[in-house]
């Protein structure tokens, strides 16, 4: 018999950007939904068109350029949601509207203040609307895990009768428990007496770090399609991690025998790629793609593993991609080295964008022997998604020591105009950062700062990440330097590049989510 598919949801650019701080322009949402089409995921949820402007055209962008994928666009269950969501995939290959109504009591009574009659009536109208306008139509049950398990097979079967395609069961507020979860899912596919004219699909939070393993129950006990995000960003503790539901179906093949489309080998560039765009970086020991994931260091683990790797590793790292040798490139390599390259770990650049690459990489090698994939993520990155940028750095100047009060002078690019200024702090970093803030006219509130090393070795860039918050606005910034003074103006800058964004493309919070 063939093993039977199980479909995967992508939902880093919708879930995932709710994660608090996660913003990304429209370039990076187009950059990364690029990269998933690589990756092979079955559905990409590309935003919710109604929250904002913004979203709205992100969402076409993505629906206009993807030719393989599905592209989800999510849709509370009215007609205005609805209809804003089809207008803006409906040039897609293959466009689907993923609308959702809240079914558990509690969110019913508090949030929507409706009945349960009047839930199924929203169900049916929202159903049946989005399934006038495309084939593919979502329905998903809001906080569905502390649903009444008979009402909730009732929006299901109604839902399926109205023309859902595929039928999701959340845990919301991620309290299921794998075992409970599971036997939810069987009762579901008993008791709704048309769900084989559909798709079950699960969707989880991770609230209690349960999101993988209540997935991997559902999966088990029959549904077909898992709702993730990349490294499990998400809203509060996220969401479930793609990268854990893939490796662990296809390491524990014997227990889940299914297939799935996507190619492990770009697991880990896609989990570098989310990092470097949202500039939330990933716990050393995170499963799959954390730093640590594949590092033996106990004396008794190395010796096994110069036996037999088997002894101790489940997974190759080659399996996710994570290359032994990523040693690539030094000051003498050329133009075309560099353009090969990039196309191979995923940066297919135009001849504009290369430039600018080539020059920061030119740059980069004079003061590093070795330039590493990473560097290159980096340069990238920073280079060239970040096309929408107000405020560029062009110089830094810093003098600190132990006998003289912290200074820093900056100069930076203002809207295409230079400025220059200078201020004090208690150390060269707050002085940096002083500097940056009067110039830019900001008043952002550092809530926090964290610096690591992008690669091995003395000469290593440094890594920073800055959490800044502004009139009740959060954005993260990242940055990279082998100088980490530099690395901190960079992340702090390309923080309020971020704030400038949310300002400017104000997200309405819709109450559903
Ligand atoms: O967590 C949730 O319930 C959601 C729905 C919109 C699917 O994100
Ligand atoms: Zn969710």
């Amino acid at each position: 018999m063939e093993s039977e598919k199980i479909i995967f949801f992508d939902t880093t650019l919708r879930d995932g950007e709710q994660s608090p701080g996660a913003s990304m322009n429209k370039a990076e949402k187009l950059r990364l939904a690029v990269q998933l089409e690589k990756l092979g995921v079955d559905v990409l949820e590309a935003g919710f068109p109604a929250a904002s402007q913004g979203d709205f055209e992100a969402v076409q962008q993505i629906a206009n350029r993807l030719k393989n994928t599905e592209v989800a666009a999510l849709a509370r269950a009215n007609k205005n949601d609805i209809n804003r969501a089809w207008d803006a995939i409906k040039h897609a290959v293959k466009p689907r509207i993923h609308t959702f109504i809240a079914t558990s009591d509690i969110h019913m009574k508090y949030k929507l203040n409706m009945s349960r009659d009047e839930v199924l009536s929203a169900t049916i109208e929202a159903v049946r609307h989005a399934k006038s306008l495309t084939q593919s139509v979502e329905f998903s049950a809001e906080d569905g895990s502390r649903s009444e398990w008979d009402f909730l097979c009732k929006v299901f079967e109604t839902a399926i009768a109205a023309g859902a395609t595929t039928v999701n069961l959340p845990d919301t507020v991620g309290y299921a428990i794998p075992g409970e979860f599971a036997e939810m899912v069987r009762y579901v596919i008993k008791h709704t007496p048309n769900i084989n004219q559909a798709i079950l699909s699960v969707h989880c939070h991770n609230d209690l770090g349960l999101a993988t393993a209540n997935t991997i129950a559902a999966i088990h006990a029959g549904a077909r399609q898992a709702e993730v995000t990349i490294n499990g960003i998400g809203e509060r503790a996220g969401n479930t991690s793609l990268e854990e539901v893939v490796m662990t179906v296809h390491t524990r093949s014997n227990y889940l025998p299914y297939t799935c489309q996507v190619k492990t080998e770009h697991l880990y560039p896609t989990s570098r790629l989310v990092s470097m765009i949202t500039g939330i970086m990933v716990q050393p020991n995170k499963a799959i793609v954390g730093a640590n994931a594949f590092a033996h260091e106990a004396g008794i683990h190395q010796d096994g593993m110069l036996k037999n790797p088997m002894t101790y590793e489940i997974m190759r790292p080659e399996t996710i991609g994570l290359a032994k040798n990523q040693l690539v490139l030094g000051k003498h390599s050329g133009r075309h080295a560099l353009r090969e390259h990039l196309k191979k770990i995923g940066y297919d650049l135009s001849s504009e964008e290369l430039n600018v690459v080539f020059e920061k990489f030119k740059n980069l090698a004079d003061k590093k022997k070795h330039v590493m994939d990473e560097d290159l993520e980096a340069i990238v990155t920073e280079g060239v998604l970040r096309t929408t940028d107000i405020f560029e750095l062009d110089y830094l100047h810093v003098s600190a020591g132990t006998t003289v009060m912290p200074m820093a002078s900056v100069q930076l690019t203002i809207n295409k105009r230079p400025v220059k200024g200078a201020d004090y702090g208690n150390g060269p970093i707050d002085a940096c950062f002083n500097a940056i803030s009067k110039l830019t006219n900001t008043e952002s509130e550092l809530l926090r700062f964290s610096i690591s090393a992008l690669t091995g070795g003395t000469d290593a860039q440094g890594e920073v990440t800055v959490r800044l918050k502004e009139n009740g606005l959060i954005a993260l910034g990242r940055g990279s330097d082998p100088d980490i003074i530099t690395a901190s103006a960079r992340a702090f800058i390309n923080g309020l590049n971020r704030l400038e964004y949310l300002k400017a493309n104000p997200v309405e919070t819709p109450q559903e989510i």
